[in-house]
């Protein structure tokens, strides 16, 4: 028996006992070919182009059942090289399948690559989205749902249905005129709208006395929204991928690259009434409107919007985000319970203080993590990394903390080892809230503070029960704590949700790396992997 296939065997071994069940022989295959194309949308009540996913806008949802093996075709019809990023899946020993260009080479045009991923260990509301350039503002997002195992049992009774509600803010422009303009050195305009399933007012139905399920995503580029039904209490019970303590809110704060599942039950008098998604923290508030139809109704909208909460009031957002907290009894996608898991006891083993910024270089805007204003390099880092190519990045590339260099390009990636459960403290100081992003993973978001963190900051950690979450927010002029067990091997981008300053700059990797290679750590390179840059003739 040859070396690989031991391997294999004793992986699926370990796969086995560590699932902790009597799981079927087979998880299930899902097949997929999607076809990425131009075509034209009216988002803001006139026609523009948009990038669709098989005649599609928003892209097809995706609903899968934990464990799933997803193969998907992407046939790029674009004009310009692209990639899909699966937003907030964990992609398990699998960095090689995350979709950006830190991992992937992109999909050039007239060209298609095949997708190949299990939807492990995690049950919830996600998204996918394009990571190149700035197709985002144009389109081929979606829905990418994870329900539970049969054998698992979840903290609510299952909703008679349930709806996905993509959120977000929404240009009049073409993305490649949105690109130009950062190209150029200038920040975006504001917003021209905001949109719910890249419609202006769509309808959402269901009977009188039940309740349904509300998947919401902020699949914006720059703008946090406040969301909420009219008369209606929201139920929060899942947070990317954490059970949450049930609390009702008459409204939600959804940042951008967020995610929040909610229950709502239709126990009002039969009518149809507003859902509201609106613009938080912004000089003028932009709302999306859409319908809640009972359908033994008979009477239209009416009434004012239901009011949410005022427009600049950071405290409330963050009193808010601090009642998001774990159910430590309910399952997560494993038969055990969240608070079985002691992150607070852990002791960290590396630290990082990460301030962005919004610099100049040579007179362009950008933006820039402790000093380095991130470029993507020809080569795909994991490619350079598994190849062994020199001149690509480098491991001293960003200091662990602020340091006040001047603020540079470069190719900046952190250095961790597999096991390793570090801290990230994200330090704004900018006026603007920021919204990070890690792939790979999901972090537990244990503080959020006014001002400069300093050691002192962490006595008001929640060790307890806060949630893991791959998107955490941070206020203006305050910094968020995450703390995060690496556990999966590969390369981690680890970015600024607000696609502008992703594209301009913010943004890093995180190499979580061990010496020896074992396919119980990561997977083998694929044998279809696309090659560009210096990696062009290699073999995989
Ligand atoms: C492109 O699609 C074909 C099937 O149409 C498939 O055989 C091939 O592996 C795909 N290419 C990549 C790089 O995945
Ligand atoms: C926590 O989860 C359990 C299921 O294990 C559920 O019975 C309970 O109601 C939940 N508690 C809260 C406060 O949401």
């Amino acid at each position: 028996m040859g070396r690989p296939v031991m391997l294999y065997l004793v992986c699926a071994i370990l796969a086995f006992w560590s699932s902790g069940s009597l799981v079927t022989a087979e998880d299930a295959y899902r097949y997929y070919t999607w076809t990425v194309t131009y075509g034209t949308a009216s988002p803001l009540g006139f026609s523009q182009q948009v990038i669709l996913i098989n005649g599609q806008f928003p892209g097809p949802k995706l609903d899968l059942v934990t464990n799933d093996n997803v193969i998907l075709n992407l046939i790029n019809k674009l004009d310009q090289p692209f990639l899909l990023t699966w937003n907030g899946i964990k992609q398990r020993k699998n960095s090689w399948q995350d979709g950006v260009l830190g991992t992937n080479c992109p999909v050039p045009p007239n060209s298609n690559y095949t997708y190949k991923f299990q939807a492990k260990d995690q049950i919830g509301s996600y998204t996918y989205f394009p990571s190149t350039l700035l197709h985002r503002t144009a389109g081929a997002f979606g829905a990418l749902n994870i329900w539970q195992r049969s054998v698992i049992s979840i903290p609510y009774p299952k909703p008679v249905g349930d709806f996905t509600l993509l959120i977000g803010d929404w240009y009049k422009y073409n993305h490649k005129v949105l690109q130009q303009r950062l190209d150029a050195g200038k920040n975006l305009p504001f917003p021209d709208g905001v949109v719910i399933n890249g419609q202006a007012h769509p309808s959402f139905g269901g009977d009188q006395g039940k309740t349904y399920m509300f998947r919401i995503s902020n699949v914006g580029f720059k703008t946090s929204l406040n969301f909420r039904i009219q008369n209606h209490k929201l139920k929060l019970v899942e947070v990317e991928g954490s059970h949450v303590i049930q609390n009702t809110y008459d409204s939600l704060d959804v940042h951008v690259g967020q995610s929040a599942t909610v229950l709502v039950t239709f126990d009002q008098p039969p009518k149809d009434y507003y859902i509201v998604a609106s613009t938080r923290f912004t000089e003028q508030v932009l709302t999306a409107t859409a319908v809640l139809h009972y359908t033994n109704s008979r009477t239209a909208v009416s009434g004012p919007l239901p009011a949410g909460p005022a427009p600049k009031d950071v405290q409330w957002s963050l009193n808010q985000a601090k009642t998001l907290r774990w159910n430590l009894t309910a399952n997560a996608a494993r038969p055990n319970p969240q608070g079985s898991f002691h992150y607070g006891k852990i002791s960290v083993t590396k630290r990082f203080v990460l301030a962005n910024s919004a610099p100049l270089i040579n007179g362009k805007q950008r933006f820039a993590v402790n000093g380095v204003s991130y470029v993507n390099p020809d080569t795909p880092l994991k490619l350079a990394d598994h190849f062994n190519i020199p001149g690509v990045f480098g491991l001293n590339s960003i200091e662990s903390s602020p340091s006040g260099v001047s603020p540079h390009y470069g190719v900046s990636v952190l250095s961790t080892s597999l096991h390793d459960f570090i801290e990230i403290v994200f330090q704004n100081n900018e006026r603007s809230l920021q919204s990070w992003h890690l792939d790979g993973y999901d972090f537990w978001v244990v503080g959020y503070g006014a001002g400069q963190w300093t050691q002192a900051s962490r006595a008001t950690y929640n060790l307890e029960d806060a949630l893991t979450r791959h998107t955490a927010q941070v206020y203006p002029n305050s910094w968020t704590a995450i703390l995060v067990s690496l556990d999966n091997q590969g390369i981690w981008n680890l970015r600024s949700a607000i696609w502008e300053k992703q594209y301009l700059g913010q943004q890093v990797y995180l190499r979580v790396y061990t010496p020896t290679r074992s396919l119980a750590n990561e997977y083998d390179i694929p044998t279809n992997v696309l090659l560009c840059g210096k990696a062009v003739g290699k073999h995989p």
